[in-house]
């Protein structure tokens, strides 16, 4: 053995998607992955928005915006070509972007059902799938390429109220991290899921923004605070990092689901 700490989390050289990427969560992974050394192209529905987070980002290293729609079969076309143009293809894919719909049992519809499905647990899988001749082409033994699913501790048991279709959308996205993981081990191709207990973002915040709420959920969070960008920093460029960690689930939740 004889690497240095820079050697062994270095992402140097390497490129990567987040999905998500200019806001909340996925800005901590973008963040993240920038400081760790990697080119970065951050997505999401809105152009401007998008360019301006990467506009911001580029202060920390190379960041790029792509405009796309992943509830969409023309926004994961557009990423796949877009990728298909780098010439080093993908090294690591971050299936970050995500939604939830709460409505009281009996008035859930299926609208609400299938767009959550559909953008957490479909759209991953679809962008990976369209994705694959990228991410196959950096990819070794000694580096393989990564691709990373937000899951969340509402897939690990954790319940939350009047959410009929996040939790089990987050669970199967778990399960479905293992499915692949044991396909793509062989060819390089590394698919691990981080579960976030509760982070400050667009999503969290009607939660966090009521004094009571805030409170009820902290109670339930062992280590007694919200998750920081920087937990989600370090733990997305150790995994990007990592060489023959795959079909993992990690926790990221002050012990929410102990
Ligand atoms: N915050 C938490 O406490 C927490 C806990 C557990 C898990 N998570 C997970 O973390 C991920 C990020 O959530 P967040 O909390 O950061 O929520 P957020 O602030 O609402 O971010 C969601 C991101 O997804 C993007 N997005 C939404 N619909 C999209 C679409 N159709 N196509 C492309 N991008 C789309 C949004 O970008 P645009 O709206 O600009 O398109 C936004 O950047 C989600 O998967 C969530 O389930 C969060």
């Amino acid at each position: 053995m004889n690497s240095d700490l820079e050697s062994l989390f270095s992402l140097r050289g390497r490129r990567a998607i987040v999905t998500g990427g200019a806001g909340g969560v996925g800005e901590m992974l973008a963040r993240g992955l920038l400081i760790g050394g990697a080119s970065v192209h951050i997505v999401g529905r809105y152009l401007e928005k998008v360019e301006a987070k990467a506009r911001e980002l580029r202060q920390l290293g190379e960041c790029q915006a792509l405009q796309a729609d992943l509830a969409t079969d023309a926004g994961i076309e557009a990423v796949r070509d877009a990728a298909a143009a780098w010439p080093g293809g993908l090294g690591i894919l971050i299936n970050n972007a995500g939604m939830l719909a709460r409505a009281p049992l009996g008035e859930f519809t299926s609208a609400q059902r299938d767009s959550v499905l559909g953008l957490n647990l479909k759209a991953p899988f679809l962008l990976t799938q369209a994705l694959l001749p990228s991410l196959r082409r950096p990819a070794t033994a000694s580096c393989p390429s990564h691709v990373i699913n937000i899951g969340s501790a509402a897939g690990l048991g954790s319940t939350t109220v009047d959410t009929y279709s996040y939790g089990p959308s987050k669970a199967a996205l778990h399960h479905m991290t293992r499915v692949l993981a044991r396909k793509l081990a062989p060819e390089h191709i590394h698919v691990n899921a981080i579960a976030p207990g509760l982070f400050p973002s667009r999503m969290s915040a009607s939660v966090l923004d009521d004094p009571q709420k805030r409170a009820v959920m902290l109670a339930r969070i062992p280590a007694g605070r919200l998750g920081e960008p920087d937990d989600m920093a370090a733990l997305v460029v150790s995994l990007a990092a990592s060489r023959y960690q795959t079909g993992t689930i990690t926790a990221l939740d002050g012990g929410q689901t102990c």
